[in-house]
């Protein structure tokens, strides 16, 4: 199996594309230390990947408190010894407000989740990456990072600031045998989503349809194996030919 013997730590993975990567993860022999704020669903997601016959635990955890990311790597480290595979997928996207309704507060919030967050856990797994000379690191940032996106500027700006980060990280470390990659999803229609109205998005892609989680966790799982070992420091967009508009 293409994860035997790997560890991966999949933070957001209580539901969409991060329970979809522990899942596609699991089914391809993955252990796995998954981080979320929501401690219901994720042990709910914890229990489907042990009837997949993995180890699997999971912490509750706000990436944004560095504090509490340090405990919860160092106590995933020690439950599974290592962690080669890191999914920075936590984040949150759901403000829709133009930028002058748009408080600094707001802002603020965006930029310490998404951005300092992914630092943060990104901050505490590599030590142990270098120290084995082994890593795959895989962010999840987004279509808008690149396009830009109306009314939701600070969501864009945080993502744009994750696709750098993967770049710059990418070339600090290509020499110590880790890969640093981005996945930049389009719309994703989750059954987390029920609340929001896609059609314009889909109307936004000359396929005509929204991405799947799973479809996410699929590339996600590429870059994380060997079938991509010569590909790094890249953001791939998986947004089913999104027109630029
Ligand atoms: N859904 C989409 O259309 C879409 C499109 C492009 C990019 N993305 C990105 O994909 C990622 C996953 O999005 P999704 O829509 O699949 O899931 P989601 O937004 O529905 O859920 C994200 C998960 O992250 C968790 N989370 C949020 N803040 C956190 C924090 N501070 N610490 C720990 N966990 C936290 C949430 O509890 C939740 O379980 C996000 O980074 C998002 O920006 C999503």
């Amino acid at each position: 199996m293409r994860f035997e013997n790997k560890v991966a730590l999949i933070t957001g993975a209580a539901v969409g594309i991060g329970r979809a990567a522990a899942l596609c993860m699991a089914q391809q022999g993955a252990s796995l230390a998954l981080l979320d704020m929501d401690a219901a669903a994720l042990q709910a997601v914890v229990e489907e990947c042990r009837q997949l016959h993995v180890q699997a635990e999971c912490w509750t955890c706000d990436i944004s408190d560095e504090d509490r990311v340090k405990q919860v790597v160092s106590a995933a480290e020690e439950r599974f010894g290592k962690i080669d595979i890191l999914v920075n997928n936590a984040g949150i996207w759901r403000c829709f407000t133009s930028f002058l309704d748009t408080p600094s507060e707001t802002w603020r919030r965006y930029f310490d989740v998404n951005v300092l967050g992914t630092a943060n856990v990104t901050r505490a797994v590599l030590p142990g990456m270098v120290r084995r000379q082994y890593g795959r690191i895989i962010n999840v940032a987004s279509v808008v990072g690149v396009y830009g996106k109306t009314n939701m500027a600070q969501y864009a700006a945080s993502k744009a600031a994750i696709i750098n980060f993967t770049q710059s990280l990418a070339r600090e470390v290509a020499g110590l045998g880790i890969r640093v990659n981005c996945v930049s999803p389009g719309t994703v229609s989750t059954s987390e989503n029920p609340d929001i109205d896609f059609t314009e998005s889909m109307e936004k892609c000359y396929m005509q349809r929204t991405g799947s989680a799973r479809e996410n966790a699929d590339l996600i799982c590429w870059l994380a194996g060997d079938e991509s070992c010569y590909l790094s420091g890249q953001n791939i967009l998986l947004d089913g030919c999104r027109k630029i508009i």
